[in-house]
């Protein structure tokens, strides 16, 4: 696939096959998207590659975990609740899911089960969880490195095929996260990205996310008119 064909064509999915992932089909994604670059090419992630059982049990503590109220536990700093336009572009790719998969604002048992199954994972066959060296926490430049490594990573998946959603609601209880996928302690978890062969029938597939213009993202300095 050429470059914009994969950047522009991806999207997140978030319904899959059934279906498992070569463990040689993961480790060729991997590859390309480790060409990331880092800060002096420190390279301080690490991924774990999460299937069948161990994956389960994550989707399963998780769950049970949210659900019974104990404290989101992820790892990096929050900032609080979106405000103004951030919140806009928050409730706009939701008010677009939702709209795919026909729920209702005020449907609130559906909109409960788009929660758990973000939970869950998205049931994702594969989850690939980006942990990098506590022996950086606490500096913003690795976390800037694992954002860059996963980019890599879902445009890489996608270019073969596999569909993939970056997913922070997978991680809120990072110590069950951190157990059965067997994390040592000495890394910090970051984020995991859901992944598997895209299920075509699953309306939120087909959303394409909006994006704000160049000119409202860029200032340019300097240069000619
Ligand atoms: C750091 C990060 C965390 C995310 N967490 C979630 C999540 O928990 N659940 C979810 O459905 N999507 C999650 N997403 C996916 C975003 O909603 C998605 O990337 C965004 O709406 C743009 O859509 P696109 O990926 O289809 O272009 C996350 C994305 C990022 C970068």
């Amino acid at each position: 696939m050429e470059y914009d064909d994969v950047v522009l064509g991806r999207r997140s999915i978030r319904g899959f096959k059934q279906e498992p992932v070569p463990k040689a089909l993961i480790r060729e994604v991997v590859e390309i998207a480790m060409r990331a670059p880092s800060s002096l090419n420190t390279q301080p992630w690490h991924l774990h590659a999460v299937t069948g059982e161990p994956l389960d049990r994550i989707r399963d503590g998780n769950t049970e975990r949210n659900l019974a109220g104990v404290p989101d536990s992820r790892e990096f700093r929050g900032h609080g609740g979106y405000k103004g336009d951030h919140r806009e572009r928050q409730k706009r790719i939701a008010a677009q899911l939702f709209e795919a998969m026909g729920i209702d604002w005020g449907d609130k048992p559906r909109r409960q089960d788009w929660v758990l199954r973000g939970f869950r994972q998205f049931d994702a066959p594969v989850s690939i969880v980006v942990t990098y060296d506590r022996s950086i926490h606490g500096g913003d430049i690795a976390p800037f490195d694992c954002g860059a490594i996963t980019n890599a990573l879902v445009n890489a998946a996608w270019s073969r095929g596999l569909g993939c959603v970056i997913n922070s609601q997978g991680i809120m209880q990072s110590p069950v996260v951190r157990e059965h996928a067997r994390i040592p302690d000495d890394e910090v978890i970051m984020i995991c990205v859901a992944m598997g062969f895209p299920d075509d029938t699953f309306p939120a597939n087909a959303v394409v996310s909006e994006r704000k213009s160049v000119g409202e993202a860029v200032s340019f300095v300097g240069f000619p008119d």
